[in-house]
């Protein structure tokens, strides 16, 4: 799916900051932050949690978290990784494309090809009744991203909404039944 891989990271922006400041009340044991970028969303995690893991598929972005957190891993979603987390994070690459030229951003059709794939990944090392909180936005298909997150055993609903100039971000808090 991924045509290239990313030579450099995603700096963290308004939709970082919009899902940091939601999930920095979040506690718990463990943690995991996918498509971590520079690992801003780990370190905010670092401050409330024991275990943080971050995954990214850039290793530049992998380098420069790497600074601030110390379990990274570079894989698809959380392909590599078997645990069951109290946390899963995520400010998902959501914009409609056509192919991934920019990872960081390209989400493929109507925004929902790479997210789902994100979401079923790492989905599956969420424990019961622990939480998957991710970033998507009006610009995607984000009815039907929450019917598919649901299908694979969450309850979902939209906790905030963010006004920009072009789009509507969206906060979608999933519950592990
Ligand atoms: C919108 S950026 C968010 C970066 C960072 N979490 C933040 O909030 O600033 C999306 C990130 O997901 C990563 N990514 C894209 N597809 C991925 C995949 N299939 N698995 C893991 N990471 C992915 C990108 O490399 C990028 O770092």
């Amino acid at each position: 799916m991924l045509k290239k891989l990313p030579n450099d990271y995603y700096k963290p922006d308004e939709d970082t900051f919009f899902i940091a400041d939601y999930i920095q009340n979040e506690t718990g044991r463990s943690a995991l932050d996918v498509g971590t970028g520079s690992g801003f969303l780990a370190s905010v995690l670092s401050g409330k949690f024991e275990f943080v893991v971050c995954t990214d598929v850039s290793i530049a972005a992998l380098k420069k978290a790497h600074e601030s957190v110390s379990n990274c891993i570079c894989c698809n979603s959380a392909d590599a990784i078997n645990y069951d987390f109290d946390l899963a994070v995520c400010n998902l690459p959501y914009l409609p494309s056509d192919g991934i030229d920019d990872a960081a951003v390209d989400g493929l059709e109507e925004g929902l090809g790479v997210p789902t794939e994100i979401i079923k990944s790492a989905g599956r090392t969420v424990r019961k009744g622990g939480k998957f909180i991710f970033l998507t936005s009006s610009l995607a298909n984000h009815e039907e991203l929450i019917r598919r997150t649901e299908s694979l055993g969450f309850s979902s609903r939209i906790v905030a909404k963010k006004k920009l100039f072009f789009e509507e971000l969206l906060l979608v808090e999933s519950l592990k039944l």
